[in-house]
């Protein structure tokens, strides 16, 4: 079943048209990848599905119903939840107040909450030997953990992920990838996974829509496209 239905999304910045009519889907236990240069519209893509940007015209559905029309905090609570692009992490909280911000659009109980947390842990247990410091503390990987975690916390149905890899130390780069998968495979997540670094997004998708200059210019399964030659020259480094 699709979870997430986009039709012909189109977004203009004043004069500059970052997303012309683009259509995909996400269907319920994917990861799916949508892989891009810098500037391709991959941000302004899940930012307009939080409605952070404002569409010229197209419809978005989740769990079937039309979203475009809601605010933001209206689509967390419907569980399509982002990881921003940047690792935005509020810098002077501690990495424990900065996951309960998370969970601040659920009425969720004491109880439920602390299951949620450790969950977390298990995926990342550097967050939990780290739980009272300042985020701002933490290294770039870590606090890249944290932005996942803090998105976690809010229980997604849909979990956005922007550029996971960017400014991150490639050995870490791996383990990050490596959490994502799991997060798949084991607790059934939906993944929509935005990323430069194809190559890494493409081994653990099941699809992938290559972005060009907002148009989709390609679609299929991602093993497919890891074996594309065209592809490969432009995003995978011959
Ligand atoms: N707030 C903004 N105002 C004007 N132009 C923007 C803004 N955000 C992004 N853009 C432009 O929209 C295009 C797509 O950007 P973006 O979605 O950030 O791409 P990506 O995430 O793939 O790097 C780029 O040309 C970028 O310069
Ligand atoms: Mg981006």
């Amino acid at each position: 079943m699709s979870l997430l239905k986009v039709e012909n999304l189109t977004v203009r910045y004043g004069a500059i048209e970052a997303l012309r009519e683009i259509s995909f889907e996400v269907n319920e236990g994917e990861i799916v990848t949508f892989v891009g240069s810098n500037g391709a519209g991959k941000t302004t893509t899940m930012r307009s599905l939080s409605s952070l940007v404002k569409m010229a015209s197209g419809r978005i559905q989740f769990k079937g119903k039309d979203i475009h029309t809601l605010p933001s905090h209206l689509i967390v609570r419907m569980g399509l939840v982002q990881s921003p692009e940047g690792r935005l992490v509020f810098p002077d909280l501690s990495v424990r107040e900065n996951l309960m911000l998370g969970a601040f659009s659920r009425k969720a109980s004491a109880t439920e909450i602390n299951q949620e947390l450790d969950s977390i842990f298990e995926l990342f247990p550097r967050l939990k030997e780290r739980l009272k410091q300042d985020a701002h503390t933490l290294s770039g990987g870590e606090q890249q953990m944290l932005a996942i975690g803090r998105a976690l916390m809010a229980k997604p149905a849909l979990l956005l992920l922007d550029e996971p890899s960017l400014g991150i130390a490639p050995l870490l780069v791996q383990q990050i990838f490596q959490k994502i998968l799991e997060l798949n495979r084991k607790e059934g997540m939906t993944i929509l996974l935005a990323e430069q670094n194809a190559r890494m997004a493409l081994k653990i998708a099941h699809r992938a829509y290559v972005l060009e200059v907002g148009e989709i210019v390609q679609q299929g399964q991602a093993s497919e496209l890891l074996k594309d030659e065209a592809l490969q020259k432009a995003y995978l480094g011959g």
